[in-house]
């Protein structure tokens, strides 16, 4: 069937066993947990916590309106980067549609996967096998989908239901905390096509399982693979939604080939969706995703098409998705495109050339081929392995020479920096201490999250080994408490924060709501650090002098060393990064 059919036959289906069509919502979603729209889901997570009201409440997406049902369906624009560094291949993509059938209290597992089966046998497409969670130590084994299963013919015995732990089989939440579940997925042909979430549990942010009241239904098929799976092809850039984008870029002159192909289709279609939504290219969150897609595809351009790099190419593949998908806008999103392109070709034609040159490279010259070219390091790494720690230690030491103005300021002892709370005595020392002060300050927001706002810190002394933070508190911690915020920080490094700062005169500061250090003497004007804007509040926001990396992930693996008390009221934790 062709894209067109298969989308109008799913909403059908649903729309005839009394689910509301809700239009996609935007890529640039209202959930501030997450950047951009990876899942069908976002739109509707009050409802499945019960903060919104599908009789009642007023649903964005249906110009105010209620949804008027416990059940919906929709096909939604979706984006991951999860899966960058697959595309090129038969099956991955960064932009993605995700036709889904939702519930809030209306069905549970029997409909849900009588509806799959029956959904599958209206197109005339075979179930290969499925799979079920298996179970762990938190959630127990999913008896009831097997029971339902072994209805259509599908069990263990027969070798096409499989057990899956929660790495493949447990979804959610999207960001740092929603509705979460066990899922039973469909495969055909031996791929993955679709996912059915039995959305039972609401997952804090400190990862802690609460049953929700009503459990409720999240499904996600890619409309990409099950067009590549029903149109008889091996990889989705056959189908009929690549055909267009592909002949344009094919027209370009030079060697193709396919996987860069693949990637170049891949990213324009990506980055015109972006742009369709509003996003500009830029250095920070979304439209540095965006920034990063128009690169990429222009680097692999370079590199492997060759031909010169007019940006001038551009404008037929971004042409091509903007017809196929009855896009508006086109003039802007041209523009948009055609000056990023256009900015970029000149120094990626250095940048490149420079790389040539050199055999052998170091993790310091890909930062300095990123830092002067904005050549991103991903691309360097197609041509040239290098060493990732350096480059983020080269990233660091960028950093850190607002710290030797820092050394100035506090009257060093004869040490590159000592702040009197931080202490190095070299290089090496200063990106050490740089990343464990970054530490710190996600260590005092997650010690708040956990034990509460009655903790402030007390002191602190940061060496290349080891953070030490005294914080006011009164009693000592569990083990539990230990662990939840050593995970919370965790959490917070992998989830990439972008660390920023805005300078503002210190009484202002204050009044954003930063923590401050209320022993601290500060000058009239100060630096006011967050780290994050994704959160509807960012993770951390302190006053600080400086040095920080510039996103959490550079920080490393976050270890609580020891909890001890102090003196009355004051606890003192140490701590280093693995
Ligand atoms: N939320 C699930 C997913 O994105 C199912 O829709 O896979």
């Amino acid at each position: 069937m062709q894209s067109r059919e298969l989308r109008n036959a799913f909403l059908k289906f649903f729309e005839e066993r009394e689910h509301t069509v809700v239009p996609s919502s935007s890529l640039v979603p209202d959930d501030p947990s997450v950047l951009l729209t990876t899942a069908g889901m976002q739109q509707f997570k009050p409802y499945y916590t019960g903060e919104a009201d599908p009789m009642a409440s007023p649903h964005p997406t249906l110009g105010g309106k209620p949804l008027g049902s416990y059940n919906t369906v929709s096909i939604q624009k979706s984006f991951r980067t999860s899966d960058i560094d697959e595309v090129g291949d038969e099956r991955h993509l960064t932009f993605f549609e995700m036709m889904g059938n939702f519930s809030f209290g209306g069905y549970f597992k029997e409909e849900a996967i009588k509806y799959a089966k029956e959904f599958f046998d209206s197109i005339n497409l075979k179930i290969d096998y499925v799979t079920v969670f298996e179970g762990d130590t938190d959630v127990s084994r999913d008896e009831e989908s097997v029971k339902i299963w072994d209805k259509y013919g599908f069990s263990v015995q027969k070798g096409n239901l499989k057990f899956m732990g929660k790495e493949d089989n447990f979804w959610g939440p999207t960001g740092n905390e929603g509705p979460c579940g066990p899922t039973t997925e469909i495969y055909v042909f031996g791929i993955e096509i679709w996912n059915i979430v039995f959305n039972e549990y609401y997952c804090h942010k400190d990862g802690r399982l609460e049953p929700l009241k009503t459990p409720g239904v999240d499904t996600g098929m890619g409309l990409e693979r099950l067009a590549m799976v029903s149109q008889g092809k091996e990889n989705i850039f056959e189908t009929d939604l690549f055909e267009a984008i592909f002949n344009a870029i094919i027209e370009i002159p030079g060697d193709k080939p396919i996987g860069k192909v693949r990637i170049i289709a891949d990213h324009l279609r990506a980055a015109t969706f972006l742009i369709a939504d509003g996003i500009e290219p830029s250095n920070t969150d979304r439209g540095y995703i965006l920034r990063r897609l128009i690169r990429r595809a222009m680097a692999t351009h370079y590199k492997f098409i060759g031909a010169g790099l007019d940006p001038k190419f551009y404008i037929r593949p971004v042409e091509a998705v903007i017809d196929i998908y009855g896009i508006e806008n086109k003039t802007t999103i041209l523009e948009s495109i055609g000056k990023e392109t256009e900015r970029f070709s000149k120094s990626l034609e250095r940048g490149m050339k420079e790389l040539e040159k050199l055999s052998d490279i170091s993790g310091k010259q890909a930062f300095d081929l990123y830092q002067t070219f904005g050549l991103p390091p991903e691309i360097t790494r197609e041509s040239q392995e290098f060493n990732w720690d350096e480059f983020n230690k080269a990233q660091a030491d960028h950093l850190a020479v607002s710290a030797v103005g820092a050394e100035k300021k506090f009257g060093g002892h004869g040490l590159l920096l000592d702040t009197g709370e931080l202490k190095a005595a070299n290089e090496e020392e200063l990106v050490k201490v740089t990343r464990l002060h970054t530490a710190t300050h996600l260590l005092q927001s997650a010690l708040r999250k956990v034990l509460g706002d009655s903790v402030h810190q007390a002191g602190s002394d940061i060496t290349a080994e080891r953070t030490r933070f005294d914080f006011t508190f009164d009693r000592k911690l569990t083990s539990e408490e230990v662990t939840q915020v050593e995970d919370l920080v965790n959490r917070a490094i992998q989830d990439d924060l972008a660390v920023n700062y805005e300078e503002l005169p210190y009484e202002e500061a204050v009044k954003t709501g930063a923590l401050h250090f209320a022993k601290e003497k500060y000058p009239p004007k100060v630096k006011v650090y967050t780290m994050d804007s994704k959160y509807p509040e960012p993770f951390s926001k302190e006053l600080c002098g400086g040095p920080h990396v510039t996103h959490t992930s550079e920080v490393g693996r976050f270890k609580i060393l020891k909890e001890e008390s102090v003196s009355a009221g004051i606890r003192r934790l140490r701590a280093t990064l693995e």
